[in-house]
């Protein structure tokens, strides 16, 4: 007999695959060219799905759809409230599929389920909501200029947005990229990433269920050369909104230049994570464990690179490698589960290029360092210490589970070298000071600074990189600005 418990333990079953085709006008169409590109389950290495290959002429009939319904005014103008409503209605689509879509993000990504359930899921609802409010709000000021005249400023939607997305959070990038878009009242082609298409098609789904007219979302799978770069440079794209790598937002930037278009990079991180001797030390080992191998290290934001006072450095380097030892790897649809594989090989290689490089440059390997078990590409929770800051493992992201643990001295020291690093996306302090705590995120260059905790994310808390992490802010009222134009009208009042 089944118990109750157990039941709710087993794993989940693989979910059906409703949609593989490219979303333009609000129709479901192959690809052009007819070709398809194969989606994999990492856990497995096997095939889920073959899905449409978009390409430059795909993007192309996107791109046109996209630009016919912004300039019919059936979306950009349409009454403010009642695109807040449509957003809702999507939201809700989101909430009452919530464990079809989980279960579908963990089968094409391979983070664990209760992840996907606990975290991806509740945060792509919040985030919908959240700029759902946003509609009816944007406003513009009165300015008082000189003379008899009447000034005042008005936030016009932007117009198309491109937008190209990663993998490690394919739905909640997807949240992140339509919310702050389609409350502004612009129109939009998205191109998700090669590796996990599948979750964003059915949120394509169930958008044309919530009733957005046609042409305002678009879904172009494909690859970033082929499909993304035709985005990047199609001249009737306004903006293009990226998050990846810093050297495709390189490229992005080089092919954007004849069009002057907008852009918008959230990019990745090497974050200094800073555990002072004064700190609650289960929680900063806790935080820090979580800050680094949640999402299989696969975060832009995580904390990779974590200086730890000398003189609680042995203590919690034993709690630390002990709760990586902990970490329990498998199947993702198993709800026990608590770190799945790496999203695909080129992925897999680059961690485990990375772990050999750290033991070749000496740095001591505590636990990990290598691949688990035969098949699918997981990698082993890796600690390294005695890591000093010019190695490759401190200075290069390695976006896996691999933790590099530097030990300091001094206040002024670890903010000096926390900061030496061409990024700035993120970082932490744990320590019961607050001045120390407010000294830190006061001096360390990063987007975001964690006091006492990690990876904490709500959708009206602006994200995004100093440096080479990023221009511009996502979420929260920043993250619409990006979406919008300023115009300033003035009426001579003679
Ligand atoms: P990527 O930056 O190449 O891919 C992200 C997206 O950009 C995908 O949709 C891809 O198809 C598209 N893309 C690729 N080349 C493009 C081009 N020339 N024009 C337009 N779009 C293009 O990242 P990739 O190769 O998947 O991962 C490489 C590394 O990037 C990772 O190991 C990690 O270090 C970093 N990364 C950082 C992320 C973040 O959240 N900041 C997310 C994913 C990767
Ligand atoms: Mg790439």
């Amino acid at each position: 007999m089944v118990t109750a418990s157990a039941k709710a333990s087993r794993s989940v079953s693989a979910p059906k695959i409703r949609q593989t085709q490219l979303l333009i006008d609000g129709k479901w169409v192959d690809a052009k060219s007819g070709r398809t590109f194969e989606t994999l389950n990492p856990a497995t290495e096997t095939k889920i799905a073959d899905v449409a290959e978009g390409d430059a002429v795909d993007i192309d009939r996107a791109v046109k759809a996209a630009r016919k319904a912004f300039e019919s005014g059936d979306w950009s103008k349409m009454d403010a409230r009642d695109r807040g409503k449509l957003m809702f209605r999507l939201a809700d689509l989101v909430e009452q599929n919530l464990e079809e879509l989980a279960i579908l993000e963990s089968h094409d990504n391979g983070k664990p389920i209760r992840d996907s359930r606990a975290a991806d899921l509740p945060l792509v609802i919040d985030c919908l909501r959240y700029y759902a409010g946003w509609a009816d709000k944007l406003k513009g000021d009165t300015i008082p200029i000189r003379g008899d005249h009447f000034c005042y400023t008005r936030r016009e939607p932007i117009g198309v947005a491109g937008q190209i997305i990663p993998w490690n959070f394919p739905l909640l990038m997807v949240a992140w990229k339509w919310g702050p878009a389609l409350a502004a009242g612009c129109t939009l082609v998205l191109k998700p990433a090669e590796q996990t298409p599948l979750s964003c098609l059915r949120l394509g789904e169930l958008a044309i269920e919530a009733g957005f007219p046609k042409g305002v979302i678009n879904i172009v799978p494909g690859y970033g050369p082929t499909a993304g770069a035709a985005l990047v440079k199609h001249p009737d794209v306004d903006k293009i909104a990226f998050t990846g790598e810093h050297r495709t937002a390189q490229i992005i930037m080089a092919d954007a230049a004849p069009t002057l278009k907008r852009l918008t990079f959230e990019l990745g991180g090497k974050s200094p994570n800073i555990i002072f001797a004064d700190c609650d030390l289960d929680a900063a080992v806790a935080g820090t464990e979580f800050g680094l191998f949640f999402n299989q290290g696969q975060c832009c934001c995580a904390g990779s690179r974590v200086f730890v006072e000398e003189k609680i450095h042995d203590a919690f380097v034993e709690k630390l490698v002990k709760r990586a030892k902990s970490r329990k790897l498998g199947d993702p649809l198993d709800p026990n589960t608590t770190q799945g594989p790496q999203v695909d090989q080129a992925q897999f290689d680059k961690i485990l290029e990375y772990i050999e490089k750290g033991g070749d440059e000496g740095a001591k390997c505590l636990t990990g360092g290598k691949r688990w078990g035969k098949k699918g590409f997981f990698v082993e929770p890796t600690v390294f210490s005695e890591v000093t800051d010019e190695m490759a493992i401190a200075r290069e992201e390695i976006f896996g589970p691999v933790m590099s643990i530097l030990p300091f001295k001094k206040l002024d020291e670890v903010i000096e070298r926390a900061n030496r690093t061409t990024f700035g996306l993120a970082a932490a302090v744990w320590t019961r000071d607050v001045g120390k705590a407010h000294k830190i995120a006061h001096s360390v260059r990063a987007g975001t600074v964690w006091i006492n905790c990690y990876d904490v994310f709500d959708a009206a808390a602006p994200f995004g990189g100093f440096k080479m992490s990023g221009i511009g802010r996502e979420l929260g009222e920043a993250g619409l600005a990006n979406y919008t134009e300023l115009k300033t009208v003035t009426m001579s009042l003679q």
